[in-house]
């Protein structure tokens, strides 16, 4: 699909040696590296993955300060599920790293745009013939005007193809609320034909491949609903697809044909009956298998600990292993072979993302819980088709008296119980149901389909609602009870309990911790008590940056250490809480009022979870 723009002979670039282009580049110009987050957010309750390296930034985007200063990069590990229908393709991923670096205060679009086209053609870093690259520069709309400043800074570069749109280029949270403004993306022309004469980045006909961001946050929108308004210290956030670029370097047909990824997609090549190459529909489950099986290992493996559930992040983890395990049936793929591909992806990220490492046991063992599980469940669902079937046949012979006539038909909302309860997909259905000689109504199933995909759509828009509760003062307070309540527990039970979970929405708290009892209504008590007690005594809050080092020195508490940067805001709450945390925070406890929790219940395994609320 992409034809390569590099001399034959040329050495393949890794993701690796992209990552130190990126830093060797940033650095060279000025700034600083921090470390990236985890993948799921915390403290954020309007996401539940983080999706762009932005995200955790946000607090320093509306206006605090960095500890590491101004101008920050970093590499990111990121997952959007809103891509999840159009994995298969060549170009689609629910987990992908982003490169990314950001000047804080500051939005010079000019300086922005030569340092990206130096970045993508300078033969010292991506080497790219700048024929092969276009752009998108925003048209304006009633916010904003056209953006003449980024058009003329890519044609001082001699950038040819530049496209003006005003919908694509406006980039925002997914919520709608936060900072935003126009964008300029940067697209790698592949070669292709054009689709039509209005052939452009923002068709999908594979012609475009779009590979970085150039994010102009000069607005921000404060509440759901709102206009965007100026931001007073506008900034610049950029993003740049680590496999996608890589792809294109490689000469690669699509992001599955090169590096880690083309290594699973091998391992699965030698151990299925049908190949990678046997077809469109082959080809797409193979990357499915592939692209879903990251995500989980990266999902399973941070430190939080979530595990396949109904709910939240568990709900879609269990479904990209659902989905893993389907296409695996539909290519002969043995699903145990599940954890031989964890072990692949463990050995090539573990370096970067020490979790994954240190878990590959448990997300080995999730994963094949959850096949088994779901193998189960199957097994469940023939029982249920059988039962469908007799239904009818029992139907049948009853109108036969009547004479009226029954087809051999399953309704559609029958196949769509066994899809939505059973996990049967639809394509098993009709397979069972031509053995049988019935028929299934298709339409009749893609209806049902469509109005559970607008409900749960409706459901996951909600999440957003709330807005960014991270920088309202409710969700300030509860983040320092969340110090206050780590404190309580290791005063009760020993300093070996550690913070393994934590979200807070506007409303509550929730705080996941290791513990191997259930808290009795004592122990609740008790704790409780600790924390209003050290409400009561109206401490003050004090926010010190320093070194990592330091911190650890200082006796500070951290527990997903390989988030922070070289410098780290230590929290510290008088005698009783000291950690190293991003913020924000109230100013003195006495802002907090009162703390009950209002749940103690199990999280997994050896985990307990508390939730609480300030009244
Ligand atoms: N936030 C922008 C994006 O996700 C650039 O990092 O594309």
């Amino acid at each position: 699909m992409i034809k390569s723009s590099l001399k034959k002979g040329k050495i393949m670039i890794t993701d690796r040696q992209l990552k130190e282009k990126w830093f060797k580049f940033f650095e060279k110009h000025g700034f600083k590296k921090i470390e990236g987050f985890s993948i799921i957010p915390e403290n954020d309750p309007t996401v539940l993955f983080t999706t762009a390296g932005m995200h955790p930034l946000v607090p320093y985007l509306l206006g605090e300060k960095h500890p590491a200063g101004d101008k920050i990069y970093d590499v990111q590990r990121c997952i959007r599920t809103s891509d999840i229908d159009s994995v298969g393709d060549g170009s689609h991923l629910t987990f992908f790293e982003m490169l990314g670096n950001w000047t804080l205060g500051k939005c010079d679009k000019k300086e922005m745009i030569k340092l990206s086209f130096e970045f993508l053609t300078s033969p010292e870093y991506l080497g790219l013939d700048k024929n092969r690259l276009a752009v998108t520069v925003f048209a304006g709309n009633d916010v904003a005007p056209k953006d003449e400043e980024a058009f003329q800074a890519w044609k001082e570069c001699g950038i040819k193809e530049i496209f003006f749109t005003s919908q694509d280029n406006w980039w925002a949270l997914g919520g709608g609320v936060g900072p935003c403004g126009p964008d300029s993306e940067m697209f790698y022309d592949t070669g292709k034909e054009k689709c039509g004469k209005d052939c452009s980045p923002s068709c999908d006909c594979g012609k475009y491949l779009e590979i970085w961001n150039d994010v102009f946050m000069q607005y921000v929108v404060k509440k759901a609903g709102e206009r965007a308004q100026k931001l007073e210290r506008p900034n610049i956030d950029t993003g740049m697809g680590l496999e996608r670029t890589v792809a294109i370097l490689n000469g690669a047909k699509s992001v599955y044909d090169s590096g880690c990824l083309k290594r699973v997609i091998d391992f699965i090549n030698q151990n299925a009956t049908v190949k990678y190459d046997d077809g469109e529909a082959a080809t797409r489950s193979y990357r499915i298998i592939t692209d879903h099986l990251r995500s989980s290992t990266f999902i399973l493996g941070d430190a939080r600990g979530v595990v396949p559930s109904n709910v939240g992040q568990g709900y879609i983890l269990r479904r990209f292993i659902r989905r893993a395990v389907n296409c695996s049936r539909n290519i002969g793929f043995n699903s145990d072979l599940f954890a031989d591909i964890v072990d692949i992806y463990v050995d090539e990220y573990g370096q970067d993302y020490q979790d994954i490492k240190q878990n590959r046991q448990f997300i080995k063992d999730e994963l094949l819980k959850e096949v088994a599980k779901f193998s189960k469940a199957i097994e469940e669902g023939h029982k249920e088709f059988n039962k469908v079937i007799s239904g009818i046949e029992r139907h049948k012979e009853f109108a036969s008296k009547t004479g009226e006539k029954v087809e051999n038909v399953i309704s559609g909302k029958s196949a769509f119980r066994l899809y939505d309860t059973f996990g049967f997909p639809l394509e098993l259905t009709e397979e069972l149901a031509k053995e049988r000689g019935y028929q299934v109504d298709r339409e009749g199933f893609e209806n049902m389909f469509k109005e559970h995909q607008e409900k749960s759509r409706q459901a996951t828009a909600g999440m957003f609602k709330g807005g960014l509760a991270d920088t309202s003062k409710q969700s300030a307070h509860l983040h320092t009870a969340t110090h206050l309540l780590l404190a309580a527990l290791q005063h009760f039970y020993g300093k070996n309990v550690v913070q393994k979970g934590s979200n807070i929405t506007p409303e509550r708290l929730r705080f996941d911790f290791n513990l191997d009892h259930k808290m009795t209504a004592e122990e609740i008590k008790a704790v409780e008590n600790f924390v209003n007690d050290a409400i009561k005594k109206e401490i003050p809050v004090t926010c010190q940056v320093m070194s990592l080092e330091q911190a650890k020195e200082s006796g500070a508490h951290g527990t997903f250490t390989n988030k922070y940067g070289e410098e780290v805001k230590v929290y510290s709450i008088g005698e009783v809480s000291k950690e190293i945390c991003g913020g924000p925070h109230a100013e003195n406890t006495k802002e907090l009022h009162h703390f009950k929790i209002i749940k103690e219940e199990s999280s997994s395994s050896g985990i307990r979870r508390i939730k609480a609320v300030l009244d």
